[in-house]
């Protein structure tokens, strides 16, 4: 078993004429954590959508457990094992909690192996089985926060992507929500997290990948990367 879980090299996606991204490159080692970051626009989003098989690519290659998946359909990467917890959460807001779980399942054959899979799911979001009947639309924004969590850990997933987990939520939902991916990284789970939230990012991680206008500006340990002045200033886009 290779330790590289998944490597992208030299990706570029375009959005007709427009460049999502011109020159992207990570590897993420199996059980580590990594972090994508960088400012408005920089190309996150696009690439873990990319990645997902979400968006079409323009160039360079994607592997995932060893194998080539540049633009494969997202459903044979999800059944390979990588999921994704979207940008903006994309639920199904009329619809309960519990059936936006089994969204997440639809790669899942067996009737019982999905019942496990929501059961697990219930254990980790409690507030999720307490509310498995509500309309998604109704739920706050660190529920439906943990809802896009939920939904991806349905296709039981050995890489998690996460599209920026802590946006738009208050500070004390953004901590619950990094003490679950610490403990659901703790349970195995390899994970590629997107955010602005620099400083909660890098004390996740163990590695960082820094992304300004769709290529890499910068890239290390998190550790060396926190204390690196020109992490903020790519941030901040200057
Ligand atoms: N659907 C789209 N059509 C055209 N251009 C797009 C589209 N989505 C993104 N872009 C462009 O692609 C580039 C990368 O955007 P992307 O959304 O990937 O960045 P991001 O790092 O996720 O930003 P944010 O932190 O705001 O989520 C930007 O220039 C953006 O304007
Ligand atoms: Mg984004």
């Amino acid at each position: 078993m290779s330790e590289i879980l998944l490597d992208v090299s030299h990706l570029e996606v375009r959005y007709g004429d427009l460049i999502g991204v011109s020159d992207v490159s990570l590897s993420v080692k199996r059980g580590s954590v990594v972090a994508l970051l960088g400012s408005n626009g920089a190309g996150k989003t696009t690439t873990l959508n990319a990645i997902a098989g979400l968006i079409p690519t323009s160039g360079g290659r994607v592997t995932f457990d060893g194998a080539d998946m540049t633009s494969r359909p997202a459903f044979e990467i999800v059944r390979k094992g990588l999921a994704l917890s979207p940008e903006g959460w994309r639920l199904f807001v009329q619809q309960s909690v519990e059936s936006n779980l089994l969204l997440g399942a639809t790669t899942v054959a067996s009737s019982s192996k999905r019942r496990e899979l929501l059961d697990k799911v219930y254990g980790i979001f409690p507030k999720l089985a307490e509310r498995r009947l509500q309309q998604a639309g109704t739920m706050s924004g660190g529920e439906r926060q943990m809802l896009a969590v939920g939904r991806a850990l349905m296709s039981d997933p050995v890489l998690l992507l996460l599209d920026e987990p802590s946006l738009g939520l208050a500070p004390a939902i953004i901590e619950s929500m990094y003490e679950t991916l610490k403990r659901l990284h703790g349970l195995g789970l390899t994970l590629l997290l997107a955010e602005q939230a620099v400083d909660l990012a890098l004390e996740i991680s163990d590695e960082a990948v820094v992304l300004q206008v769709g290529r890499n500006a910068m890239s290390g340990p998190s550790h060396q990367l926190a204390h690196d002045p020109n992490v903020q200033k790519i941030y901040l886009g200057h």
